[in-house]
């Protein structure tokens, strides 16, 4: 697997005030939707693309345009949901998906309660998106899952993710250069309740509220 931490002030700056308990919803979500967009530059840096001849007002040139398959962008329901325009705005052409997943706050396993996700997934580059990587069971069945349907390679997705996760990512991935993790930040690690410390609370409860 490979890592990539992003290390920008701009970065750190927007995290710091998500982190803040007082940052309230609405500016919450501004700044995850901001956030992503930047991780969203260094998640595609691998994307495919094909040559493409265009005419410049002076000439003929060769450039790129993404090829075919189209990536598929899959937020992880519900917080990866707050993710999913700064991402698009990236990338406007990549189909989108939705995986419903949380954890059972009992056994921390993850459980799939929604699935609106093409069958056939062969060849595609699949980015998945999920604002913290905790324990790491979510996003461990959600590659497994994408990659039994023929994905090509992963990138995924978070804000923030916990030395653990991160752990329970290599050993279920290997050394398969075909995923990809990318991040705003490694925090220190998870309280007894699997948070991540110091974290930012509950993402899907900053987004949208406590249901
Ligand atoms: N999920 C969250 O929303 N926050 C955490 O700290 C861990 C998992």
């Amino acid at each position: 697997m490979r890592l990539h931490v992003a290390d920008h002030p701009l970065v750190a700056h927007k995290l710091t005030v998500l982190r803040n308990k007082e940052t309230a919803s609405p500016t919450f979500r501004l700044l995850v939707d901001e956030l992503v967009t930047l991780l969203a530059y260094e998640a595609t840096r691998d994307v495919r693309v094909e040559p493409h001849e265009i005419e410049t007002p002076v000439t003929t040139t060769v450039g790129v345009r993404l090829a075919e398959p189209r990536p598929l962008v899959v937020p992880i329901l519900r917080a990866g949901l707050g993710m999913l325009e700064g991402m698009t705005r990236l990338l406007p052409t990549a189909e989108v998906g939705f995986l419903g997943m949380q954890r059972d706050e009992e056994t921390l396993e993850a459980v799939t309660y929604a699935n609106r996700l093409p069958d056939d997934l062969t060849g595609r580059h699949v980015f998945l998106l999920d604002p913290m990587l905790a324990t790491g069971g979510t996003l461990v069945a959600a590659i497994d899952y994408v990659f039994a349907r023929g994905a090509r390679d992963v990138t995924a997705v978070c804000l923030l993710a916990a030395p653990e996760g991160i752990q329970v990512l290599e050993n279920a991935v290997g050394d398969r250069v075909d995923v990809q993790l990318v991040v705003a930040a490694v925090d220190e690690r998870l309280n007894e309740k699997a948070y991540i410390v110091p974290g930012l609370g509950d993402a899907g409860d900053r987004l949208y509220g406590v249901v």
